[in-house]
Parts: structure tokens; C-alpha cells; sequence
């Protein structure tokens, strides 16, 4: 898929812009603070309703504005083109899909953008939530039930911690609310393993193509559980000790995941450097597994490819980025000295103070 069209209002210093990208290479250059990352934040607003700067969701209306609308018009292969919205109003979050008011799920069923950026790092380094997000994402996309699915985990979890810190315990709700929360966390965790088994082998190859050098990568899953025994069983041992901490210490909400790779058998091995790269080979890992299922390529924003990492593994990337047939949106404060004398065709914009203008 690829956005033909991006139209943003108020969001950061972008306070009406009309972009026309093309379906190959965007490239975009400016200054520090010109409104680089803002574009690819306002795509990436498009397929996961928040940003991947983990600002509040008002940090990105406009200071002075009332909010933020994101448009974008999305041509795919399966289906005419798709016009999706996604506005902040009041304080309300509203998401549109062909001009229809829609839940947010389903905006994120038909828009698929995922973004690396300098923050990249934290996929690999940071905490478990950005983990469980990543895998979450991917497994939203290849599992139709799996939305359904994670509700109803999450809505025995609410239950059960409110329960767990309630003045009048009562035993026989929380055995039902155990129960419930044990018959959830069997498809969730089903789904997630099954996603990891199918994403091993695009890991693989990814990792091979940026960091040969570390050998074979190997993504450990650990489902948030004692997978072994039923979650009640593990639920009622631990529920003294929940009581007294005020939330569910164990289950899905608690899953995550690493990559160890022959020559750095734990994370703490990788460099800086390194943990981006596994984290691009991850994020190209799930941008190929997407494009097998969905037979269409995702939309890849790439917010200062060039930041901590040397001319060869820069070059790695821009290969492992040709391979594939979707939409590049890549930025930089200078144009990439390894971008240029490649076959594909590049589309130049310059940004400043939030306005863009196409070069060439
Ligand atoms: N809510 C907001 N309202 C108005 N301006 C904002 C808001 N949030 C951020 N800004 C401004 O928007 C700009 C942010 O732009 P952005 O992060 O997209 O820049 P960039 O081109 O990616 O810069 P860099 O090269 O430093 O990464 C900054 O000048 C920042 O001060
Ligand atoms: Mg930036």
C-alpha cells in the first residue's frame, strides 16, 4: 500500500500542509526542528493511533490549536483507495475511514506504516511495553481474532486488580475472574507464538543481510506466565502476594521477547549501534511477514537513518530497504551520501518551519 495523498493540520508546528508522495522514495531534508519527524509521526498516527514519540496525545496538536487531523488517501492493490482519518477534538481521539466515523481498530486494520527513528533502540534496549506493542502490532495484522481476543484478556485483567485492591475481598469472584482471565491468556499467548515462529525465519534473513557478524539470531518469547501449568492455578498461588502489590503479577500483560544473536547471547551484548540494528532487522522482519500475508507492502517511514550508525551499516540498510516494494519515507537533515547512485527513483522534498516543498 502507499499513501498517495498526506494531508495534516495543527499537528506540531505543521499547521496546514498538502502533501503528494510518491509510491517509491520520499526523501526528506531541513534543518533541526523544520517538521521532519512530525510528517512520519502523522503517518504513523494513521496505522497505530498514537505516536512513536510517546508524548501525550495533546502534545501533538499545534500549540494554540484546538487539535490535530491527520488525512490520508491510500491506494492498495486489493481494493480501490481507502481515505483514512485520524483527528484529536476536544480532548476525544475521532478515526475515519472512507469519511465514516469508525472504531479505532478498524482504522488500523486497513493502514499499515511502521516507522524506525532514532528512538529505535528502546525495541531492543527499553522496556517490555514497547516489545508487547511491536508484537501486538504484528500479530493484529495477521490474526483477525486476536483484537477480540486481547479486549476480553484486558477486561479480566480490570476486573481482577480492581478486585485485588477492593475492601471486601470476596474469594469466589476472584476464582471467576482467575478463571476468565486464564481462559483469555490461552488464545493470546497461542497467537503470539505462532507469530514469533513465522517471524523467525524473515529474522533471519534480515539479520543476516545487516549483521552477519553476530551470526544466527534466535527471538526468546516469553509468554508473561508459567506457561507449563494452567494461569488459575499460578493466579490463586500468587494472590496473597497480588493483594499486597494491588495488581496481577503474572500473564500475558507481563509477556516479552528478545533477540540473542550467536556472538551476543544476551541483549546487554549489543552495542548502541547493534541494538539499532536488530531493531531495524526486526522491524524489517515484521514489515516482510506483513507483506506475505497481506500481499502488500506496509508503508516505511525511516526518521534519520544515519543517526549512530557508520557508512557501511547505513549502505546494509538502504539494500535490505531496496529489496522490498513499499513506500519509503525517509528523513535526514542532510541527503544520505549512500542514497544516491541507486536504480530506484527518488523523490526529494525540502522541509522548513513545517511546510514542505518538492525539489525537482
Ligand atoms: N505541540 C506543538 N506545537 C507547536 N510546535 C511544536 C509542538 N511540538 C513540537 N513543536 C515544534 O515542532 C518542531 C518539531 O519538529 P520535528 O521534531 O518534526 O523536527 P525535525 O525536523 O524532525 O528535527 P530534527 O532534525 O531535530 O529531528 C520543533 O521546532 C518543536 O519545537
Ligand atoms: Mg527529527
Amino acid at each position: 500500500m502507499h499513501l498517495r495523498h498526506l494531508r495534516i493540520e495543527n499537528l506540531r508546528l505543521i499547521e496546514a500542509l498538502d502533501l503528494e508522495l510518491s509510491p517509491g522514495w520520499n526523501v526528506f531534508t531541513g534543518a533541526n526542528g523544520a517538521g521532519k519527524t512530525s510528517l512520519l509521526e502523522a503517518a504513523f498516527l494513521l496505522s497505530h493511533g498514537r505516536s512513536f514519540r510517546g508524548a501525550g496525545r495533546d502534545a501533538l496538536s499545534r500549540l494554540g490549536s484546538g487539535g490535530y487531523t491527520v488525512y490520508g488517501e491510500l491506494a492498495k492493490r486489493s481494493s480501490s483507495p481507502v481515505h483514512v482519518g485520524i483527528a484529536r477534538v476536544g480532548g476525544r481521539t475521532e478515526t475515519r475511514l472512507n469519511r465514516e466515523p469508525v472504531p479505532i481498530g478498524e482504522l488500523m486494520r486497513h493502514t499499515a506504516v511502521l516507522c524506525f527513528e532514532p528512538g529505535s533502540h528502546e525495541l531492543i534496549a527499553g522496556p517490555s511495553e514497547g516489545r508487547r506493542r511491536f508484537l501486538d502490532w504484528g500479530v493484529f495484522h495477521v490474526e483477525h481474532s486476536f483484537l477480540a481476543e486481547w479486549r476480553r484478556y484486558q477486561r479480566a485483567l480490570r476486573q481482577r486488580n480492581a478486585l485485588l485492591r477492593s475492601t471486601s475481598f470476596d474469594p469466589d469472584s476472584m476464582a471467576a475472574w482467575d478463571r476468565e482471565l486464564s481462559l483469555a491468556a490461552e488464545p493470546l499467548t497461542l497467537m503470539r507464538r505462532a507469530y514469533f515462529d513465522a517471524l523467525q525465519p524473515h529474522l533471519g534473513a534480515t539479520s543476516h543481510e545487516l549483521l552477519s557478524e553476530l551470526g544466527e539470531p534466535r527471538i526468546q518469547f516469553q509468554p508473561g506466565f508459567d506457561a507449563d501449568r494452567p494461569l488459575d492455578e499460578l493466579l490463586a498461588v500468587q494472590r496473597d502476594r497480588d493483594r499486597a502489590r494491588g495488581h496481577t503479577g503474572s500473564g500475558p500483560h507481563r509477556a516479552d521477547w528478545s533477540v540473542v544473536f550467536e556472538a551476543a547471547p544476551r541483549r546487554e551484548h549489543l552495542s548502541r549501534g547493534q541494538e539499532k540494528l536488530c531493531a531495524f532487522a526486526c522491524t524489517m522482519a515484521q514489515a516482510r511477514l506483513y507483506a506475505d500475508r497481506a500481499g502488500e507492502w506496509p508503508v516505511i517511514g525511516i526518521d534519520d537513518l544515519a543517526a549512530e550508525v557508520d557508512a557501511e551499516h547505513q549502505r546494509r540498510m538502504l539494500d535490505v530497504l531496496a529489496t522490498t516494494g513499499a513506500q519509503i519515507l525517509v528523513t535526514g537533515t542532510e541527503p544520505l551520501p549512500a542514497l544516491s547512485g541507486r536504480d530506484h527513483a527518488l523523490t526529494m522534498f525540502h522541509v522548513e518551519q513545517g511546510r514542505v516543498t518538492r525539489l525537482l
